[in-house]
């Protein structure tokens, strides 16, 4: 049983998170850059645990060094997403690998990257959008440039600001200046939150940080009060059970509380994450949910609804992809 041919709708992942291993290894051959020992013999990526994976990941982003660089980017990206029924991609770009927070800077990679978006929207029909990200372990100030950077390319193409990176430097809090800056901006707003630190780090989020969205959450499922809080708030969760099981933030598919949270009236939606480097696809999420748990088209009509509800794009947008 495939679900490839499904319409899926995907609201966390990386943008160069999604960089095929053989489009990395393309550009640092060009640019003679030697990072051969973030791959594996077979040609993944190769990664020991999640700060490790942060570490390659970031060796990986070293050989994307201009805006034609992320227009390519995107291009191999949708392309390789919209081949698994992806309608609409909301991705996660971060100023620190566009131009280190330049403003000047970032307007010519957006335009690069919009451009090839709106070149695959033509042609395969998938839409992305962009959620500008800050970088937690870079700290609270490097933060504030990505916020600024957000607020200031707020539009049609970068429809939120979120923050993604390690998830166990500082608190939430220390974080609220750039989330104030982007909310005053008009922004929507999204946290990687519970994937690692359990349901305090959810719950300091929510308040500090006041997301209407978390990514992964999944760590809230061992509070009670919190889950109920997430159902009565509508707090959509972006769960990537495939990452939190190649990470192992859990310990296996089974044990995966998706069904839990969503039994629980939270709004959960599927996404990838980082597709190459967990060795997964949309096709493979839906495919496992469908296996483990015996989810099929109504579940997944189901969270697409939800996904498509939680975007962050605007109104016009959504009513063309229902
Ligand atoms: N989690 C947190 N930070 C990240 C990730 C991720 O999967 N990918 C790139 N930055
Ligand atoms: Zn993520």
């Amino acid at each position: 049983m495939t679900f490839k041919s499904t319409p899926k709708v995907e609201l966390h992942t990386h943008l160069e998170g999604c960089a095929p291993p053989a489009f990395i290894k393309g550009l640092a051959a060009e640019k003679k850059i030697d990072i051969s020992k973030i791959f594996t013999a077979d040609g993944g990526y190769a990664f020991r645990n999640f700060d490790h994976f942060l570490q390659v990941y970031e060796a990986a982003c070293t050989t994307l060094q201009s805006p034609d660089d992320f227009r390519r980017l995107v291009s191999a990206v949708l392309d390789e997403t919209a081949a698994h029924g992806v309608v609409y991609m909301e991705t996660f770009v971060s100023p620190d690998f566009c131009g280190g927070g330049d403003l000047d800077a970032w307007h010519e990679y957006l335009a690069a990257m919009k451009e090839a978006a709106d070149e695959a929207e033509a042609k395969l029909g998938i839409t992305l959008r962009g959620i500008v990200t800050g970088i937690r372990h870079f700290g609270p100030d490097a933060c504030k440039p990505a916020a600024r950077c957000a607020a200031e390319t707020m539009g049609e193409f970068i429809v939120g600001y979120g923050m993604a990176g390690g998830e166990m430097v500082g608190r939430p809090a220390d974080y609220a200046y750039s989330f104030d800056m982007a909310r005053e901006a008009g922004l929507p707003l999204t946290c990687h939150a519970g994937e690692w630190g359990g349901a305090s780090m959810v719950a300091e989020t929510l308040t500090h940080l006041k997301v209407s969205r978390i990514g992964h959450g999944i760590g809230a499922a061992s509070d009670p009060a919190l889950v109920e809080k997430l159902a009565e708030e509508e707090i959509v969760l972006e769960v990537c059970p495939g990452s939190n099981v190649n990470l192992e933030a859990v310990s296996g598919w089974a044990a995966h509380p998706i069904v839990k949270l969503r039994d629980a009236g939270v709004p959960v939606t599927v996404s990838t994450d980082d597709p190459p480097f967990f060795h997964t696809t949309m096709t493979e999420e839906y495919d496992m949910l469908h296996k483990t748990f015996g989810w099929a088209e109504d579940d997944f009509a189901a969270i697409n609804a939800t996904a498509l509800k939680a975007a962050f794009c605007d109104d016009t947008t959504r009513e063309k992809i229902a």
